[in-house]
């Protein structure tokens, strides 16, 4: 991408699905990150990064995939500077509208010595051959110099001009480790623009993870030094403790527009619902105190706070709830609305369902419709979200029973369809109702799943409020994420349970021999 004209535009760059995608236990379908990345594209993301097609099959299909159905953002796949990465990152975005290869090598003497275990020589010239593959290619490369923040200044600045040289339109300065210290990378970057006086004339990126909890703050340092695109991840997920969190990013450009004058084209609005199409897909929970997201980011406790809010909201709030999407819930269908109905207050919400997606969440609609009075456009939004998720090729509960009692152990029966559509069960005694399903649902399914996380949420207030839980279990080593909604917690929770559960077992069979392990960072580069 040709720099921007106006020179007060920063970037958006979203790595939700590549870096955000690493997160241990995060493991998405393809319907799932072609979920994802057409609501980014609804968020009016830059760029969607969508995954390093190299890494596996599943991977590959998924940002050719997005390629070709996502409209508007730039998609981008990332590869090493080895030319079969290069050529699957470039088979993967070819038939995007605007299709990017993003590849890079470490600059660092840590990286050169012990991981790549080369020379700086060789690494210049590894940088040469991979940036002028890619623009064989595409005009729209960008180059990363990874663990650039630990690097001599001087050595990633002959690195960068090269990738200038052979015609790097982006150069992205990642703090792969989180280590830098705002000030620091401020001044990281305007040593940068000294020694290498062309980066002017394209866009320079910031890649910041959070360490020590400085990702946004660093980022922020970039921008302010000259950069121009932001790297970051919705709910800031990503390798170890993330990336910088784009709805932080974006809250603060937009919030203190007024000092900095920097624009993003996002569209505020749609932040708290990719918020939580993330979240749900991902199984990662928001923390309720999560700024610009979290539940309680809007929430005041303190009499004095209340009362200020009440006279005059700016006393307490620096930004409106609705202006990230926050408030929006409004009561949209009751028990007595038609599948007609339904299928319009869906498309309010953005969501497109027609022909066995429509009858299958016009059936959980009815089901939950008619044990709660009223279902609103979040109960909605969980409910399709939920709903979606069963895919072919993957296990559904067909029926469960529970028998629990404070004076025998409980007993859990279920049903399951298998992928190729027969119907096995299982039954256990454990320690609890939700312990007694699991298991129930491992033994109908023959897997030896091991449970590693449960939380449950409630999708909104009140007492007949949808229950929402997340489960991460692990299968064979590989761990896998699935959600699940419903009024009764034992039933979203096997809901949530065999999803994982078919994630897990999707994602083992992706985890071919011979394809490199998907880790950016502990992926060794020969
Ligand atoms: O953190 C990092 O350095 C990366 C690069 C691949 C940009 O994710
Ligand atoms: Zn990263």
């Amino acid at each position: 991408m040709t720099k921007p004209d106006d020179p007060h535009r920063v970037l958006i760059f979203d790595t939700t699905l590549r870096d955000g995608e690493q997160s241990p236990g995060i493991s998405l379908n393809m319907t799932e990150k072609l979920e994802i990345a057409q609501q980014l594209a609804r968020l009016g993301v830059d760029v969607i990064e969508a995954g390093f097609p190299i890494s596996s099959p599943g991977d590959f299909e998924a940002v050719e995939a997005i390629a070709r159905q996502v409209q508007g953002p730039i998609i981008a796949g990332l590869a090493r500077t080895h030319t079969q990465d290069i050529d699957a990152a470039w088979n993967a975005v070819r038939d995007a509208e605007r299709p990017r290869i993003h590849t890079f090598i470490s600059t660092s003497d840590i990286h050169i010595q012990h991981q790549l275990q080369t020379t700086r020589e060789d690494v210049k010239g590894q940088a040469r051959a991979a940036v002028a593959h890619a623009r064989a290619y595409v005009e729209d490369v960008e180059f990363s110099p990874m663990d650039a923040t630990r690097a001599d200044v001087d050595f990633t600045a002959e690195v960068v001009q090269i990738a200038l040289d052979e015609g790097a339109t982006t150069i992205n300065i990642p703090d792969t480790v989180g280590y830098a210290m705002p000030q620091e990378y401020g001044a990281f970057l305007t040593r940068l623009y000294e020694l290498v006086p062309g980066l002017r004339d394209v866009v320079v990126s910031v890649h910041c993870h959070d360490d020590l909890g400085l990702a946004v703050a660093n980022s922020f340092a970039g921008v302010q030094a000259g950069a121009r695109q932001v790297e970051c991840a919705i709910n800031g997920i990503g390798e170890r403790a993330g990336n910088a969190s784009l709805e932080e990013l974006v809250m603060l450009l937009h919030t203190r527009h007024a000092d900095l004058g920097l624009t993003t084209v996002v569209n505020t609005r749609e932040l708290a619902r990719t918020s939580r199409l993330v979240s749900r897909l991902t199984g990662y929970v928001v923390q309720p105190n999560k700024a610009v997201v979290g539940r309680n980011a809007f929430a005041h406790e303190s009499g004095i706070h209340q009362d200020g809010v009440l006279k005059e909201r700016t006393t307490y709030e620096i930004m409106d709830a609705t202006t990230v999407g926050l408030a929006a819930n409004s009561i949209v269908l009751g028990k007595h609305s038609g599948r007609h109905a339904l299928q319009q207050a869906l498309e309010d919400l953005g969501f497109r369902v027609s022909g066995q997606a429509l009858n299958t969440a016009f059936k959980r609609f009815k089901e939950i419709a008619d044990k709660k009075k009223q279902v609103t456009a979040m109960d909605l939004e969980a409910l399709v979200t939920d709903e979606l998720r069963d895919d072919l090729g993957a296990y559904t509960l067909e029926w469960f029973d529970v028998e629990a009692s404070s004076r025998r152990p409980p007993h859990a029966t279920v049903g399951v369809r298998t992928p190729e559509g027969t119907i096995v069960e299982g039954s256990f005694t454990g320690d609890g109702p939700v312990d007694a399903i699991f298991h129930a649902i491992n033994a109908a399914t023959g897997k030896d799943a091991k449970l590693r996380e449960f939380h449950v949420d409630a999708v909104t207030s009140g007492q007949d409020a949808l229950g929402e839980v997340s489960v991460v279990l692990e299968l064979g080593g590989v761990p896998a994420a699935g959600q699940g909604v419903s009024t009764d917690i034992i039933e979203a929770g096997a809901r949530a349970y065999v999803r994982a559960l078919s994630n897990g077992v999707r994602r083992a069979a992706l985890q071919t021999p011979d394809a490199p392990p998907a880790g950016v960072e502990l992926t060794p580069t020969p």
